[in-house]
Formats: C-alpha cells, structure tokens, sequence
C-alpha cells in the first residue's frame, strides 16, 4: 500500500472518548484483517482541552490539524463549562477548526435505516427509505460575520448584535459542492433561504441559480424559504434529495432532519474544505450528536455515528470506497440483528452497551469477509 494516511483523533468531552473507542477497535480491526493501517495521533479540544491546557483547542493542536490527512472528532461541551465566558468555551474550539482549516462544505446525511424506521417519530411510511444529504455551508454567515458582540447603549440597556454576510464565491463554493454530489446522486438539490425577508438571502438565491445555469443544467434545481424547508421536512421529507443552505438554516434544518431517522445516534458528518493543486482537502469527521453529558460514562451512548463518521473519512477523505460500504453494510447488519443501544431502543429488540455494539460491528465484519 502507498503511504499511511494521517489521522488525527480529538476525543473531547462527555460520550465522545466513550465513542471513539469503538472506532480505535474498528481501526484496529482494519489492521489485523484487512491490513490497512493508519498513521494515527491524538489531541485534546474541548472542555478536556480547556482543564489541561487552559484554552478550548491550543496553537499546537490547531497546527497538527492543518497537517493531518483528515480530523476524527468526538464531541465537545458539557453543564461543567457552560458559565465560562464565551471565547473559552468548548465549542470555540470546534467552532476554530472549522474556521482555520477552511471547512466551508458540511456534510450531513440522513438516511433511514430499513430495521430504524419504527424509531423515528414519524409514520414509518413516511420516512421508510429515507436518503437526504444536508449541505451545510459552515465557516460564514452570522456564525462569523461581524460587527458581534454586546454592547450597552447610553440609556443603559444592553443589545446584542450579530450579522449575517455572504459574498458570492461563499455561496458559489458551496452550492458546487452540493451540486456535484447531486450529479451522484438523485440529481436534485433544494436550496433553502430567507430571500423574502434578507439581502444575504436574496444574493444566496440568485448566486446558487447563476452557477445551476453556468454549469449544472443537468441537475434539477428548486429554491424554498427556510422556514417552508423545516415544515416540509416533516410533512414529506422524500421530496428531497439534495438540500444545500447556509450555516444558520444548516443548523437546524439539519438537526430537524436528523430527528426524522429516530436517532441522532446514528448520524455522521463530513466537513470538507476547498481541493488544493494535488486535489488534497483539508477534512473533519464527527458525529452530529454532541457530548450528551447526561449519558457520558455509563456505555450507553451509540457508537454508530462516530463508526459511520469514519467511513465517510475512509470514502471521502482517504479513497477507500470498498471499505467504506463494507463497514455502512456491517451497520445495517447489526441493526438488522437486533441489537440497539439506548437512543434507538424498540420494543422486542436486544438492549446493548456502546462496547458491545462495537464489538458486534468487527464479529459482523467478520463474518462478511469469511
Ligand atoms: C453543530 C453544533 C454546533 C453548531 C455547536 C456545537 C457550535 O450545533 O455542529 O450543529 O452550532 O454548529
Ligand atoms: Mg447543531
């Protein structure tokens, strides 16, 4: 094999080092039967950054990132931080990678697994095959823009201001993502905003639908305000195929998607950053449920969504397609099996701590290979 990829663990804090050590046994797994190996290191972000190296993610761990073929991250926060200002909190420590490392495209599948479709809250006929991909644009928008801050006003009252700003290569670079993962796909993106009430909203539109023109004609393009997007979500969320929007609406829209599946448990993210001269991207994979502190340390937490975070790295970062569908086809397997863990726990079925359904992952992957 050609030279190891680098990988760069951040654990972080509440269920995602429980999370990640099924991942370790899967990678481990991937050495002794596949021979695959890889270059892995770790760091510290988070809450686990803030208590042993005082800052939510420090220079050294943000330059190892930069440098590493792709980031494998737990989960950050917990109630243990939530009083410290708000430049040293965990989440300024993701919200820093995204940033530095230029991951403008994120990735957010919500797919339905076939035995999970009594899970979800709605009629399973609604959601049964469900297959949606959010692309989330992640490094603008009112999560960055400035002026922020608050302010107190001469008469004594306090304001808060953010702002929400996009420029036209923002929008184009992530509309081209999504549109290009249409073209594999179903051929249909949806892009959602609030042109009815902003001006970022109406170049949004405007930009998405000149660059759909310029070079994407053969996929099929629908713009819906945000607002009508989260209510058809739940009404008929199988009209969707591809749904791109900005970092606000992503958010949320994303979230709201991910509730349609039955588990937040089971899903991955992507976040990917522009290809340099030798097509390398910068890339970040974690799972979309965060830190879940109520649950950490008890091996309740599911830890499928991290295991499915590191196939989307295999598929997308590290050109291991074969792989990648061998480890998504074992998941369904072991959900088929009948074994859940807590968050996706049906009537009938068999309830399992986070090790063993790490464990029933590499059996399953062993009994496919056989
Ligand atoms: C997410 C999370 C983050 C966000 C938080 C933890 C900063 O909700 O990844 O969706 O708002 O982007
Ligand atoms: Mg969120």
């Amino acid at each position: 094999m050609s030279e190891k990829k680098s990988l760069f663990v951040l654990a972080g804090d509440g269920i995602g080092p429980e999370v990640m050590t099924e991942v370790y046994r899967l990678i481990e797994w991937l050495e002794r039967r596949r021979d695959i190996s890889f270059e892995v290191s770790e760091g510290l972000v988070g809450g686990a950054a803030i208590e042993a190296e005082g800052a939510p993610i420090s220079d050294e761990t943000m330059k190892k990132a930069l440098a590493s073929d792709a980031v494998l991250l737990g989960a950050v926060g917990g109630p243990k931080w939530d009083d410290l200002p708000f430049e040293q909190k965990p989440e300024r420590g993701l919200l820093r990678l995204r940033k530095e490392m230029k991951l403008f495209a994120n990735l957010r599948p919500a797919v339905v697994f076939p035995s999970l479709a009594e899970a979800s809250t709605l009629k399973p006929e609604g959601v049964s095959g469900l297959d949606i991909m959010i692309v989330r644009e992640l490094t603008g928008g009112v999560y960055f823009g400035t002026p922020r801050g608050i302010e107190t006003l001469p008469n004594g009252e306090r304001r808060g201001v953010n702002t929400q700003v996009y420029t036209t290569g923002e929008i184009q670079r992530v509309a081209r993502v999504a549109f290009e993962l249409a073209q594999k796909r179903s051929g249909r993106v949806c892009s959602a905003d609030k042109a009815n009430v902003m001006e970022s909203g109406v170049l949004w539109r405007e930009e998405v639908q000149r660059l759909h023109d310029e070079a994407f004609t053969d996929v099929e393009l629908s713009h819906m305000y945000a607002d009508n997007c989260a209510m058809q979500l739940v009404r008929n969320p199988r009209q969707f195929d591809v749904i791109v929007t900005d970092n606000l609406f992503g958010d949320i829209l994303s979230d709201e998607a991910a509730m349609l599946t039955g588990s937040l448990g089971m899903l991955p993210s992507a976040s990917l950053g522009a290809a340099d001269e030798n097509g390398r991207r910068l890339a970040l994979y974690e799972p979309v449920h965060g830190s879940a502190p109520d649950i950490a340390g008890r091996g309740l937490a599911n830890p499928l969504a991290c295991i499915l975070s590191f196939a989307m790295c295999l598929r997308y970062s590290f050109d291991m397609t074969e792989v990648a569908d061998l480890i998504e086809a074992a998941v369904t397997e072991v959900l088929d099996g009948g074994l859940r863990t807590a968050d996706i726990m049906q009537d009938g079925k068999a309830r399992v701590s986070t090790r063993v359904m790490g464990e029933a992952l590499t059996s399953t992957l062993n009994n496919m290979i056989n």
